[in-house]
């Protein structure tokens, strides 16, 4: 898949070129742990890892970075420029992951988030994840304190 076209948006793959978009929206969206477009090219080029960009006209809103392996994948990071948040585009990223991951014969996706990240956990299980385990002291957040991680799993064939 390259693109696909909504209303008068679209979900684009991404691809090394992108890196320098995916790091400005990536340190608008995560401002205290911002990956440089460095990071991300060198992420990009590897073999598991895939991107969709959500784009409001020719302007990209937010992306969702996963990696798959076999018949299972998982999400290493959504995210949605503060401007652009609840109009449904995260949902939408989701929805064309699952899509693009079921053509793949991925059957299983799964993501971590922190538990006190509530806007993130109700996308979730908004999009049919449920909640399948706990990852212990796993964030570090800006004032050190450690945060659980809450690990869900989506069963891909029910979506
Ligand atoms: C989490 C995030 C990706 C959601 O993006 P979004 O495009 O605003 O989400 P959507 O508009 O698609 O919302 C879909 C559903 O998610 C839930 N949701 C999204 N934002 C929410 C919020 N601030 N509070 C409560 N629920 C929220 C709702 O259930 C919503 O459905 P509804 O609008 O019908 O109620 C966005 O807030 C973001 O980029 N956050 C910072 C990065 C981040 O934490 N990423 C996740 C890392 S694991």
């Amino acid at each position: 898949m390259s693109k696909v076209e909504l209303e008068d948006d679209s979900i684009v793959s991404a691809g090394v070129e992108h890196s320098v978009v995916l790091a400005e929206l990536h340190a608008r969206c995560f401002p205290h742990s911002p990956w440089d477009a460095k990071s991300i090219s060198r992420i990009l080029v590897q073999e598991p890892y895939d991107c969709l960009i959500y784009c409001v006209g020719s302007t990209p809103v937010g992306f969702v970075l996963w990696q798959s392996v076999i018949d299972e994948a998982e999400i290493t990071t959504i995210c949605i420029d503060p401007k652009w948040r609840r109009k449904g585009y995260s949902r939408l990223l989701i929805v064309e992951l699952c899509r693009f991951l079921s053509q793949d014969q991925v059957s299983k996706l799964f993501l971590e988030v922190a538990e006190d990240n509530s806007p993130a956990i109700n996308l979730y299980l908004n999009a049919g994840f449920e909640k399948i385990g706990w990852r212990r002291k796993y964030y570090q957040k800006e004032d050190g304190t450690l945060v659980d991680a809450l690990v869900m799993g989506l069963d891909i064939i029910k979506t």
